[in-house]
């Protein structure tokens, strides 16, 4: 097989050609694909195809599968382990502007790693283009570990031992949105990762972080708090980001141990923009967290 990558930004993500992704992938295409996610972090694949079973299983390729958090579903895609990551609801109609689900997913344009909120956090995402409207809906990935080795060598230290707590209610808090009920609150508790970890497969060291973030442990909730937007803010600054303009067929596979990532506004209200996602679970949280046992 000749791959063809073609690096789209100085410091990470590119476009890949040359091949025809589906649960059929050979050992070697798997492989060759890990090196390039380890070393681009972001890949993007143009005109691919797939269905709901196809998507699934090319994505039982690349690891176990994280089940996604569809705040009150409406079970409009085959299967309940993809994301749907959409406007529609489960008769493929726009969502209302007040409709629960539609608000809770407006932070999605908070930037976020998927699932830093599970005690086994996200490792590959792969977002499928079935729609896409006519204007705005990009999505904008920041790269991690160049914004660690931005950092000048004071804040490193400064960060080198801390770990964060990571809850979806409180991204969701940040945009004013809080009607979960206490069953919904339960389902989802607070959970910790280390702000600094090492991203196994390229062993370079990344910021981990994103809008789930809510405060470091150990300090006060104000300066746990200035500390992460001050990372933020680094993190994300033009030179660090990449944006993805959506094409109907694409498919993007991203790296959430060491990238930020963001929807882009679009109308929502009278465009459908219809992409499925499926993640892996990052089973290295289990080193940070020995007490956890991966789901099967
Ligand atoms: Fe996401």
């Amino acid at each position: 097989m000749s791959l063809s990558i073609k690096q789209l930004h100085p410091l990470f993500a590119a476009e890949v050609s040359g091949i025809k992704l589906s649960p059929s992938l050979s050992d070697a295409q798997a492989a060759e694909l890990h090196d390039a996610i380890n070393q681009y972090a972001i890949l993007i694949f143009h005109d691919q195809h797939f269905d709901d079973d196809e998507l699934l299983d090319t994505g039982k390729r690349f690891g176990s599968i994280a089940p996604p958090r569809n705040h009150r579903s409406g079970d409009r895609l085959k299967h309940a382990v993809l994301a749907d990551i959409s406007n529609l609801d489960q008769n493929g109609e726009l969502r209302k502007r007040d409709d629960t689900r539609r608000l809770d997913g407006l932070a999605n344009q908070l930037w976020h790693s998927d699932a830093s909120f599970r005690p086994i956090s996200g490792e590959l995402s792969m977002l499928y283009a079935h729609v896409v409207p006519p204007e705005g809906g990009d999505t904008q990935f920041a790269d991690l570990r160049a914004a660690y080795d931005a950092l000048d060598d004071d804040l490193r230290t400064i960060i080198a031992d801390h770990w964060a707590e990571h809850s979806i209610l409180h991204s969701r808090g940040l945009l004013g949105y809080s009607d979960y009920n206490e069953a919904e609150r339960s389902l989802v508790p607070e959970v910790r990762h280390p702000v600094v970890r090492t991203h196994p497969g390229s062993k370079r060291q990344s910021l981990y972080l994103g809008s789930h973030a809510s405060h470091i442990i150990d300090l006060p909730i104000p300066d746990g708090r200035l500390l992460l937007r001050e990372l933020m803010e680094h993190a994300t600054q033009q030179q660090f980001v990449h944006t993805h303009s959506w094409r109907k067929g694409d498919l993007v596979i991203w790296d959430n141990r060491c990238t930020l990532h963001r929807g882009k506004r679009y109308d929502d209200i009278k465009y459908k923009r219809d992409l499925r996602r499926v993640t892996t679970q990052d089973l290295t949280t289990v080193d940070h967290n020995p007490e956890l046992v991966p789901a099967s």
